[in-house]
């Protein structure tokens, strides 16, 4: 079965407890919040403020994306408001492993994702330091972008690198994923899908929840 993570960019943040409800309802495994901050990428977002507001109201895990410049100053803050997976990008730590193991070091799952143009040959030595492998099919930013097929080369060389170094990690994919994308992906090697636009547009959730659990 796939995994199922919800993208809560396109949620409708003046009714967000019945958002999360209907996300519960409609069987999704996790909630992917994704944190923006107007330097790393060209959107602001969703603070710890928010975050602790949901984890007081739902019990699925919480999947926090930091496309954020500075994380090192911000981890801390993201974990006490409630995060169980923390997802930092190379771009920004670059091949050095710190971050991911002090993420690690506080009992939280640490994640490393890439956007579509990063070269993951160049981010090799991270991947013994991490839970999560987020490969971005789209350029972190906004949701409700094109999928971009080539960023699938990069779950297949983590899927060959998890195998080959016998390392234990879950591979997600963020960025235009439907029920088009989602099976490429599922054959690339991906473990989990993020989907926001799409999920939340359909007619029928559950519906929606089930079949791409079921790819
Ligand atoms: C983009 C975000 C994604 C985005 C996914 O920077 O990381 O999580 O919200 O949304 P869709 O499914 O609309 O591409
Ligand atoms: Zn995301």
């Amino acid at each position: 079965m796939t995994i199922v993570a919800a993208s809560l960019l396109s949620a409708d943040f003046m009714h967000l407890e019945t958002q999360v409800r209907m996300l519960e309802q409609a069987g999704v495994d996790w909630l992917h919040v994704d944190v923006m901050d107007g330097h790393f990428v060209p959107n602001l977002t969703i603070g710890p403020f928010i975050i602790e507001q949901i984890r007081r109201i739902s019990k699925l895990p919480l999947d926090v994306h930091l496309m954020i410049a500075n994380p090192e100053k911000y981890i801390n803050t993201y974990i006490q408001a409630g995060a169980d997976w923390l997802t930092v990008h190379g771009e920004v730590i670059k091949n050095d492993p710190t971050l991911l193991r002090k993420i690690r070091a506080q009992g939280v799952k640490a994640g490393l994702s890439l956007n579509p143009d990063a070269d993951i040959g160049d981010y090799s030595g991270l991947f013994e330091d991490i839970d999560l492998f987020l490969v971005m099919s789209v350029f972190a930013g906004f949701g409700g972008q094109a999928f971009i097929p080539s960023t699938l080369d990069k779950a297949r060389t983590a899927a060959v690198w998890r195998e080959e170094r016998g390392l234990r990690f879950f591979i997600s994919i963020d960025g235009g994923i439907n029920l088009d994308t989602a099976p490429p992906a599922r054959q690339a090697g991906v473990d989990m899908v993020v989907s926001g636009s799409a999920l939340f547009r359909s007619a029928d959730p559950r519906d929606f929840v089930a079949r791409l659990k079921e790819t």
